[in-house]
């Protein structure tokens, strides 16, 4: 399945470390190494990280809307569920342990979260398999992982794992003094100081604005720019306290909060590989199979609610009222309208989870040949 979306990925049986070549390489890649050319902003590095050797340090992420993701994908009994973002393999392991006819492929681009996936996966023998790939790779580790087996369901629980967050050496929080990285591939080519030390001051504010929803955005980079080089977390978080008005940063949370989101998602690319993951996501889906996404901020939920209603229409244009005379083929079938989010008691329970909205759709069968507009 080499197509636009290409990638070469690991691929490491649970429970045991691989050092296969690893080439992470998208559209998404190819997209930036122009964008890096012309900007000049950072070098995208297609390389052969290696697998690691030492097994998962602790490792305690909390699994969001457990109960509501489980329901959505446990409407099939049989087949594989591709956890696009495994994480600590929490929505995992309660899968494989709910419905004993799943089998589990699970992808995820941190090494960390993947040795922590892989060791609790263990116990489910062939029936759990882990990849380090970035997700836009889906389509090409699920046709070489898969080989044509059923695919039943498709899970994106997107952005960080607690882990990521908490160990301060990864550079993802303002509280913990550490190295601007955030980085959730450590091999990855951009660093949080490349884009804080080297974004020109209007790209900056760019990112600020539309990743974080800060609006204060303008400013914030003006300070970071005039306080450069910029070198830890901390260093970054008082600079932009000090960029904001005095009567704002009393109110709400901490005021490098935004600007922390948005630096980690422009390092990660995280919008830009979304889409390609949610229409191969649709792709591999037999029919019947289900898609469940968790977002949890609105620039990631707007991607999804505008890919699973393209998918709902199959970019449909013809005006609303009147049959579909453009040959456009419906993929999915939306099983609500809006998103769910979490009960009040689990988000008591785990604050990280108050923001998730989980999106869920239904593979709809693909017209046979001759029905095929
Ligand atoms: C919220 S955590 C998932 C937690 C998991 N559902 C669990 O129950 O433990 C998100 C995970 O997705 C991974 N991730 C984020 N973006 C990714 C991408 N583009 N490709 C692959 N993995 C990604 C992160 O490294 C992180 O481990």
């Amino acid at each position: 399945m080499e197509g636009p979306h290409s990638a070469r990925f690991p691929s490491s049986p649970v429970g045991e470390t691989s050092r296969r070549a690893t080439v992470i390489r998208g559209a998404a890649d190819e997209r930036a190494r122009r964008r890096a050319t012309a900007t000049g902003r950072c070098d995208v590095r297609v390389g052969t990280p290696p697998m690691p050797d030492a097994p998962a340090p602790d490792f305690h992420h909390a699994p969001v809307m457990l109960a509501e993701v489980l329901a959505a994908l446990g409407s099939a009994t049989e087949g594989w569920v591709v956890d696009a973002t495994v994480g600590g393999a929490g929505h995992a392991v309660a899968l494989l342990d709910a419905h004993p006819g799943l089998s589990l492929l699970g992808l995820d681009q941190d090494p960390s979260a993947l040795a922590a996936a892989g060791e609790r996966l263990a116990r489910f023998g062939p029936r759990a398999r882990t990849v380090r790939a970035r997700f836009d790779a889906l389509a090409e580790v699920v046709a070489a992982e898969l080989d044509g087996a059923a695919v039943v369901g498709v899970l994106l629980d997107l952005g960080v794992s607690s882990p990521q967050l908490d160990r301060a050496d990864r550079g993802f929080s303002y509280r913990l003094e550490a190295p601007l990285d955030m980085r959730m591939d450590p091999e990855g080519p951009m660093t949080a100081a490349d884009v804080v030390n080297g974004y020109a001051e209007a790209d900056l504010a760019h990112v600020l604005a539309i990743h974080g929803d800060e609006r204060f955005a303008a400013r914030i980079a003006r300070a970071i720019v005039s306080a450069r080089p910029l070198r830890t977390t901390t260093e970054l978080a008082a600079v932009v306290r000090d960029a904001i008005p005095a009567a704002t940063r009393r109110r709400g949370g901490h005021p490098a909060t935004r600007t922390f989101q948005a630096l980690r998602i422009e390092v990660n690319r995280e919008l830009e590989v979304l889409p390609v993951a949610l229409d191969a996501a649709v792709e591999v889906l037999r029919p019947g199979g289900r898609l469940a996404v968790l977002s949890y901020h609105s620039g990631e939920d707007r991607i999804v609610k505008r890919a699973l209603r393209w998918h709902e229409t199959g970019g449909c244009t013809c005006p609303p009222g009147l049959p579909c005379a453009c040959g456009a083929v419906p993929a999915l079938r939306l099983l609500r309208r809006g998103g769910l989010t979490p009960t009040p008691a689990e988000v008591t329970a785990n604050p990280r989870a108050g923001s998730a909205r989980l999106r869920v759709a239904e593979r709809l069968p693909r017209p046979a040949p001759e029905e095929a507009p």
